[in-house]
């Protein structure tokens, strides 16, 4: 097909001085991102031609046989182009370079209208003239004047190229067939899905000024319900608390009562802090493990979340568990707790974890308190090389490089301080033998955005064949391949990303049969470790111009954690 010419058309004149009239809007930012990546991807052939993005949003789905609705959040690629959060809507925008749609694109949004048989049940949607007032797009329109709409641009850009989102994916909402169909019917219609969610997950992986506030408003009111369930467990350990499930009451507790003697009552304090400061929605099924549960990366379902602390008898080697948290005197075993959660705020994510020691006082055991030391030397050193640049692998690398020197220090790889040290290995053969990833089998960390794991098509090219093969970490070290095969980031860093650091060391039974006979590892002294269970930390942290600002606010020193987790603080 031919370029198009400028102002073909009658209709294509009207349309573009009807849309001269509205100003340059504040979701035209992202809809002009989005459009200015998919023409980048697009062949030459198609470059210049107009371009016409089709998405559905969200529909709202019913659980089976009670009339209720399921809690209701939009689209992240649809509130990203629209800002908007109606149930069943639709956009319609038209782009093309080289007229005055490539600086104002036309964005149509379709909401349905408001169900008088429904007022009584349920929030009716806004009206078209309250969506025109709250939505930066061209017009508002219901639903049924979608086809209309359609039918003016295939004639008023009668070359223009029909962008969709995959239409098989059973996770995004598809946009059905009765306004496809005209389209494919149009004399030189096209449709196609490869570009667009490519296209959108590029644009989506910088954070512009406005998204990095809301995710910073997700991480503050995060950061304060793990503090929150941090002060819970160290009110309890002061004496504050005394009458738990675990003193046999067999009344649930009331708020001022609460104890968390399970996984399930920290993961109800946590939600429940986020909820009170107005967030909807949690960005991921909070993951709460205590003890060796620590060791199982998503421990959430199925299960997770819902089991009781360890407790006593006080083993020969629990000699600091002296605490009697019931007036039972039942004593808790020492032991970590790892809350992995995360709130969105308006459709933007955090992802944090903080792991505590529970039952000792509210201090981590000699073993925990290394291992957590060691978790934490990881993320700082990581951190502190992050800056617009650097290639992810490079910091991944250098995480396992501090594991495995921790490893050496602690005695558990071999060094030739160890007293066995017949085989020890250098730092650089540990790496090579992959063995570090038995202890920390996952990626440093991932972009967050809208999705906490976000734009996966744009954070690990490899994965989306619309996108050619990276070469950006060519050149650099990159250790062993296993520490890559679950690493979600593989890209250079760019000012305005946002991502996760998150190292992790874990003892999992499951992992450690891979190193059993392992003549790098000292076993007896592993053997002391492995009741820790998993030690994770994880902040969020924006890549600025010259390094980063970290968004999460609750701290993650040992001096802190045990200082609140004990009353002390
Ligand atoms: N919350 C899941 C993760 O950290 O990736
Ligand atoms: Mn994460
Ligand atoms: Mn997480």
């Amino acid at each position: 097909m031919d370029a198009e010419p400028r102002d073909r058309s009658r209709l294509g004149a009207q349309l573009r001085q009807s849309m001269r009239k509205t100003p340059p809007a504040a979701s035209t930012k992202h809809v002009l991102n989005v459009c200015e990546h998919l023409i980048a991807l697009l062949p030459e052939s198609e470059k210049t031609k107009p371009q016409v993005l089709l998405l559905a949003g969200g529909v709202v789905e019913y659980r089976n046989d009670t009339d209720r609705e399921i809690a209701f959040r939009q689209e992240s690629n649809f509130k990203y182009l629209t800002g908007c959060d109606v149930p069943s809507s639709y956009v319609l925008v038209a782009y093309q370079p080289g007229t005055s749609l490539e600086r104002t694109p036309s964005v149509e949004l379709f909401i349905p209208a408001a169900n008088l048989a429904d007022m009584m049940w349920s929030v009716p949607p806004p009206s078209l003239a309250a969506a025109q007032e709250t939505h930066n797009v061209t017009r508002v329109d219901h639903p049924p004047a979608l086809p209309t709409a359609i039918e003016k641009l295939l004639k008023a850009l009668p070359s223009a190229l029909f962008h969709v989102l995959p239409r098989s994916s059973p996770l995004l909402p598809a946009v059905s067939e009765e306004f496809i169909a005209p389209i494919l019917a149009h004399e030189g219609g096209a449709v196609t899905d490869f570009y667009l969610l490519s296209a959108l997950h590029r644009a989506r992986l910088i954070k512009d000024e406005h998204e990095i506030t809301l995710i910073r408003k997700a991480c503050d009111i995060s950061s304060r319900a793990h503090e929150v369930v941090m002060r819970v467990l160290g009110a309890a350990v002061k004496g504050g608390i005394v009458a738990g499930a675990g003193a046999g009451i067999n009344r649930p507790l009331l708020p001022s009562e609460w104890l968390i003697e399970k996984e399930a009552e920290a993961e109800a304090i946590f939600v429940a802090s986020c909820r009170r400061e107005g967030a909807v929605h949690q960005a991921y099924l909070p993951i709460v493990a205590a003890s060796t549960r620590a060791s199982t990366l998503h421990y959430c379902c199925n299960g997770g979340n819902d089991k009781e602390f360890a407790w006593g008898p006080v083993g020969a080697h629990d000699h600091h568990n002296s605490n009697s948290l019931s007036s039972s005197g039942r004593d808790l075993k020492p032991q970590v707790l790892l809350i992995d959660a995360g709130c969105e705020w308006t459709c933007y994510a955090s992802d944090i974890t903080r792991t505590m020691p529970v039952g000792n006082g509210g201090r981590f055991t000699p073993e925990a308190k290394a291992i957590y030391e060691l978790v934490s030397e990881m993320q700082r050193s990581c951190i502190e090389i992050l800056k617009p640049g650097l290639h992810w692998d490079a910091a991944h690398l250098l995480s396992h490089r501090i594991l495995v020197r921790g490893f050496q220090r602690l005695g558990i790889f071999k060094s030739p301080d160890s007293p066995n040290s017949g085989s020890w290995a250098s730092e650089e053969a540990i790496l090579a033998s992959g063995q570090s990833a038995a202890f920390y089998p996952h990626g440093l960390g991932h972009s967050l955005g809208m999705d906490v794991h976000d734009v996966p098509s744009a954070s690990k090219p490899a994965v989306n064949p619309s996108i050619s093969s990276d070469n950006s970490n060519k050149g650099i070290e990159l250790g062993h391949a296993s520490f890559y095969e679950h690493l979600r980031l593989r890209l250079k860093l760019e000012a305005g990303m946002v991502v996760t650091v998150e190292p992790g060391i874990y003892f999992s039974p499951h992992l450690l049969a891979s190193i059993r006979e392992s003549s790098l590892i000292d076993h007896a002294v592993l053997k002391r470790y492995e009741a820790v269970g998993g030690v994770r930390i994880e902040d969020v942290v924006h890549i600025t111009a010259d390094g980063v600002e970290n968004l999460t606010k609750v701290k993650s020193d040992v001096e802190w954690i045990e200082g609140v987790c004990s009353g002390k603080l």
